[in-house]
């Protein structure tokens, strides 16, 4: 059985949008570049594996559920993730579900990632679980895996981890996550430029609980093009400038933002001040079972609470195109899509 990661009816993003842009929005071709498979624990899975230890609808699902810190999230977040990701085998449902979701919704590409520490200290070995990942990818989705790491990953001993995942054509590339405020530790420079030189695709969590100084210095020291969340940014005009200058994308998660109360009310979000002033951002979930939200409602979002027009909203999607990893040839056609979408 296939059930939305979301209780039905529970969704207020839509409420008040016209019509129109509803249709619009579900049947706009979409990516996916920001979503953690832990975040996205498939909850009616859960319940039916463990009958009588979770509750038919999460506390956390409520309308206007606000986590009242990053801390008591982690800690909602590792009671499921912990209870569900004990096999390759569940990280392979996960995805199953994560997979037919984005594909009910018109989504064609997803990028994803998985914790190191969390994986292995559960004894998986981290090409399996990518494996297991892919290997759930349904017809017309493009999937990538990307290693999630947290700032103090490497003092939990995870080196020879990092370097079977680096070795592997399974992984797309590495994402720096977790506690923002943590400093960044030297091994993280380091591996960062060897995962690069490999041809990896890296990216890193910063300007979401922390300073715009942040997310310049995930660009300087970690040469990342991909900055995940990065929403204060728009706290320094020239690093601004340099994101537009140096093509550097955000992947934004408007409602994760909300929730974690990165902003204080969805009208706040500055999404629309970095559109407006060119910079490439895409949309995400971030942790879909957390935040009770699908890749449709982040657009929703945009066209409701900041206003977003359909050539906005249009041009959200190509951002994702643009920065999505496939071959030119392939981005060519599914650009060509958009534009003849955007004529219809
Ligand atoms: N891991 C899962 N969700 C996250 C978020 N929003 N920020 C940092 N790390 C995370
Ligand atoms: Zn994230």
């Amino acid at each position: 059985m296939n059930m939305p990661l979301q209780a039905e009816g529970l969704s207020h993003w839509w409420q008040g949008l016209d019509a129109a842009t509803a249709d619009f929005i579900r049947r706009l071709p979409k990516t996916e570049h920001h979503l953690h498979i832990e975040g996205a624990t498939p909850y009616h899975l859960l319940r039916e594996a463990y009958p009588g230890r979770f509750p038919e609808v999460p506390e956390h699902w409520q309308v206007d559920y606000r986590f009242d810190s990053f801390q008591s999230f982690l800690e909602i977040l590792a009671a499921h993730g912990f209870a569900w990701f004990d096999s390759p085998d569940r990280y392979h449902l996960a995805a199953r579900e994560i997979f037919l979701n984005a594909s009910r919704q018109n989504v064609r590409y997803m990028e994803l990632s998985f914790d190191a520490f969390f994986s292995s200290s559960q004894g998986h070995c981290v090409t399996t679980i990518a494996e297991a990942i892919l290997s759930a990818a349904p017809a017309g989705l493009t999937v990538k895996v990307f290693l999630g790491m947290t700032r103090d990953a490497f003092e939990n001993g995870l080196e020879p981890v990092v370097r079977k995942a680096l070795a592997s054509d399974l992984v797309s590339g590495l994402d720096l996550h977790g506690i923002e405020p943590l400093p960044l530790r030297e091994w993280t420079v380091d591996i960062w430029r060897e995962a690069d030189a490999l041809g990896k695709v890296n990216k890193a969590h910063a300007g979401e609980f922390g300073p715009a100084q942040n997310v310049l210095e995930v660009i300087d020291r970690l040469g990342v093009k991909r900055i995940q969340h990065g929403v204060r940014a728009t706290e320094d005009p020239d690093l601004v400038r340099r994101l537009i200058d140096e093509g550097i994308a955000l992947d934004v998660c408007p409602i994760s933002n909300w929730r974690l109360q990165v902003i204080d009310k969805p009208a706040d979000h500055p999404i629309r001040q970095l559109i407006e002033a060119q910079v490439t951002c895409t949309v995400s979930t971030d942790d879909p079972f957390l935040f009770n939200n699908h890749l449709e409602e982040e657009y929703a979002f945009l066209a409701n609470a900041l206003r977003f027009n359909q050539s906005q909203l249009l041009q959200v999607a190509r951002n994702g195109v643009q920065v999505a990893l496939v071959p030119e040839s392939v981005r060519s056609v599914w650009l060509a899509e958009l534009d003849a979408f955007a004529n219809a």
